[in-house]
């Protein structure tokens, strides 16, 4: 595989920054080129036809770029459009339901897992269908958050109405026995100290980003040192955009270029 060409990875907006976070950390060595839908996010709550035109478009577009790679590191894309991405594109493709499930059911002690995402995710039955895949015999237990997102980009993940609001989302989880909780989000690693606390210490959390930067590195291989250019771009370039998807990624989001899919 080509060292130099960048892992391509996707995502409806900047949540997927958590993602590329777990990348930089584990593949320290590799450059990325990160496309944020920012323009039609959020794709959570869209039909499974709509999310898997804009997914095709984004994952083009990182081919454009020179990838060598492409990770969908948005839920609901890969939930509804990992198929006819891998159809479409004559590289390697990285979703995150695959690894953030593998992972889950290697947790599980109990057999009972509980998976949190968007409306479109959890309808979708993705997670249901992976974790079958490694244990038929798992019970999955699933829940949509949908306003965990705009807390987490609004920064209120220690504010009363968060914690109010995993109590209605997770305590009917919790209360059904879950030992294993996957965080089947983009936006959801940002309220782990929330979901944790309701969770309590009989649930592990399971952050598929780790697990997706785990799967692309077995894909392309041990990394080299260095300092690996990064590129970002997204279909809307705001001062929110910078400003939050810094808090996502971890560290300051200078430059992000604007283009039109
Ligand atoms: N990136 C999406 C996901 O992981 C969350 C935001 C959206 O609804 O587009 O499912």
């Amino acid at each position: 595989m080509q060292v130099t060409a960048p892992l391509g990875v996707f995502d409806s907006g900047i949540g997927g920054l958590t993602v590329a976070a777990a990348l930089m950390r584990r593949l320290p060595g590799e450059a990325l080129a990160y496309l944020g839908d920012t323009a039609r996010v959020p794709y959570g709550t869209k039909s499974p036809e709509v999310i898997r035109r804009y997914a095709l478009r984004c994952a083009q577009f990182l081919v454009g770029q020179g990838a060598k790679l492409v990770v969908i590191a948005c839920n609901t894309a890969s939930a509804c459009a990992v198929d006819v991405v891998r159809d479409t594109l004559d590289m390697p493709v990285v979703g995150v339901i695959e690894p953030g499930a593998a992972l889950a059911a290697r947790t599980t002690k109990n057999g009972r897992v509980g998976v949190i995402g968007t409306e479109s995710t959890i309808n979708s039955g993705s997670y249901q269908r992976a974790l079958a895949a490694h244990d038929p015999h798992i019970d999955v237990l699933t829940a949509a958050c949908p306003l965990f997102v705009p807390l987490a980009e609004e920064g209120l993940a220690g504010h009363h109405a968060t914690r109010l609001l995993a109590e209605e989302y997770l305590r009917p989880l919790v209360a059904r026995g879950i030992d294993t909780l996957v965080l089947g989000c983009t936006h959801y690693p940002l309220l782990v100290p929330v979901i944790a606390d309701v969770c309590g210490s009989g649930v592990t959390i399971v952050n598929s980003a780790d697990a997706v930067a785990e799967a692309v590195a077995t894909k392309v291989g041990a990394s080299g040192g260095g300092h690996p250019r990064h590129r970002f771009y997204a279909t809307d370039v705001s001062d929110r955009v910078k400003r939050v998807g810094g808090a996502f990624l971890g560290s300051v989001l200078e430059h992000v270029e604007l283009v039109d899919l």
